[in-house]
């Protein structure tokens, strides 16, 4: 079968920053230890004035395209992932196909563009159906651009505050992709879940603390359903296991709970037994409470042994270093993760190529899915053309007062006046409501 995944990867930051150690903690009263150390995030991203999920998903689009050296006419289809979109008619993929349009010869009037709405899990199933239209034959040739695109606010003193974020992220999905190979098996776990929704309203309403059992009970069943395809998963099997990331803290309990799951009945779990016991196992125990309470016993046990500390060290940790610098990215969140992945792999001389990853996408709402990728060798190349450490490291670093600002601005569909922290240099802009988007 013909090798399909992406080829090529830009992501896009929002402008300014928020240091959640130095500037939001002092104000919350609270220690910073809180957000570095409890959530594991340092700052977020947000957009400035003249930013938005249009001009943040163009500018990550228009890299990658001049880096790839693309034409309109390389692009079957555009389907942009968002869950902070402006419009219920016009999907967003058209607002950026008409940016790029005004910097490239042709156009995309043959490109099938779309918008994809499930929360977070909505990039991945952007990429699943890309990767789907080229396995069915139908692409002609062409690839898809796909972009998830968020600005992810939450209302102020909600407790999500501390785990905003905003920023794009660009994949162009190919054949012989020079990134990842998607393996076409996927598990998925799903139910209608209300903790976390945004009905006709600028910003969520969250059952913080429900939204976390929501997000590992969806998870498991992801993880269940996976190996009811590929056969049962073991740690060794992959070399990092990037999960979707609204704050670092989130992915500590799903890691371990997959950990559990994947070392059940190996020599792994038979090792361990000497120290922390074997799994429960449900026909020892009179009812589902005593046996789930077992199973999180056995898991803070879990958590302190070595071989745990050091899976997770080479496994998951170096899949968290970008978003603990700019936050939830919602729709992009997983991708970053990849991105942070394959970044410690080319910094660290990890021999990746032709290594597995599983990838563990989530939206609230809710929906989990998992899905396996091969690393392709010509992935450190793309890793060294990211610009994301320079985009990092450029941002305005907001003070409170600017940050409440810049906050009121987005919250109020951008009528609230303010003057840019920042100058755009040769990318799109927001320049109002029509016409909007210009390019300076
Ligand atoms: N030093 C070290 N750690 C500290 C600390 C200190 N001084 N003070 C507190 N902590 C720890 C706490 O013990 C806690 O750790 P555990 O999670 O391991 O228990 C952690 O820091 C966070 O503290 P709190 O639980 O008190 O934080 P909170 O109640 O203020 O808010 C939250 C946490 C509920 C996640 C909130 O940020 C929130 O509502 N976020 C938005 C919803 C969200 O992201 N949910 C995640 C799953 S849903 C999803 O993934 C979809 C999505 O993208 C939104």
């Amino acid at each position: 079968m013909t090798a399909v995944g992406i080829d090529a990867m830009e992501v896009w930051t929002g402008k300014l920053k928020l240091d959640l150690a130095e500037t939001f903690a002092p104000q919350k009263g609270d220690d910073p230890g809180k957000y570095t150390k409890g959530l594991g995030l340092h700052a977020s991203s947000f957009p400035d004035a003249y930013e938005d999920i249009v001009t943040m998903g163009a500018n990550a689009a228009h890299r990658l395209m001049d880096r790839k050296g693309l034409e309109p006419e390389d692009i079957g289809r555009i389907d942009v992932a968002t869950e902070s979109a402006f419009d219920n008619s016009k999907p967003v993929s058209t607002y950026i196909a008409g940016c790029l349009e005004q910097v490239y010869d042709g156009d995309f009037h043959h490109a099938n563009k779309g918008e994809r709405k499930f929360a977070c899990i909505a990039g991945t199933q952007s990429l699943d159906d890309a990767v789907n239209w080229i396995l069915a034959g139908r692409n002609r040739g062409r690839g898809a651009l796909v972009v998830a695109t968020d600005t992810a606010l939450y209302a102020r003193d909600d407790a999500g505050e501390a785990t905003q974020g905003a920023g794009a992220v660009a994949m162009y999905i190919t054949e012989d992709p020079d990134l990842v190979e998607l393996s076409t098996e996927q598990g998925y776990g799903s139910a209608d879940e209300t903790d976390f929704l945004k009905p006709n309203q600028q910003f969520p309403s969250v059952d913080g603390k429900r939204s976390i059992q929501v997000y590992l009970a969806r998870m498991r069943e992801a993880l269940e359903d996976f190996e009811s395809v590929s056969g049962k998963s073991h740690p060794d099997d992959y070399e990092y296991i990037p999960f979707h990331t609204p704050y670092p803290g989130m992915v500590r309990k799903a890691a371990v709970l997959g950990y559990r799951h994947m070392i059940r009945d190996t020599e792994i779990e038979a090792e361990l037994a000497d120290q922390i016991g074997t799994q429960p196992r449900r026909e020892d125990f009179d009812s589902a409470e005593a046996f789930e309470q077992a199973i999180r016993d056995y898991m803070d046990e879990l958590k302190n042994t070595e071989a745990y500390r050091e899976w997770y060290a080479d496994t998951i940790e170096p899949t968290l270093d970008i978003s603990s610098h700019v936050g939830n990215w919602y729709t992009g969140s997983v991708h970053i993760a990849r991105m942070s992945a394959l970044r410690h792999a080319v910094e660290n001389d990890v021999d990746l190529a032709g290594k597995r990853m599983l990838v563990a996408s989530y939206g609230s709402g809710a929906q989990a899915e998992i899905h396996a990728e091969t690393v392709q060798p010509g992935f450190e190349e793309e890793v060294l053309a990211s610009n994301i450490d320079e985009q990092i490291d450029a941002r305005y670093d907001l003070s409170w007062s600017e940050y409440e600002q810049v906050h009121d601005r987005h919250n109020h569909e951008k009528s609230v006046e303010l003057e840019p922290f920042t100058q755009p240099d040769s990318e799109f802009v927001f320049d109002g409501w029509g016409p909007m988007n210009e390019r300076k």
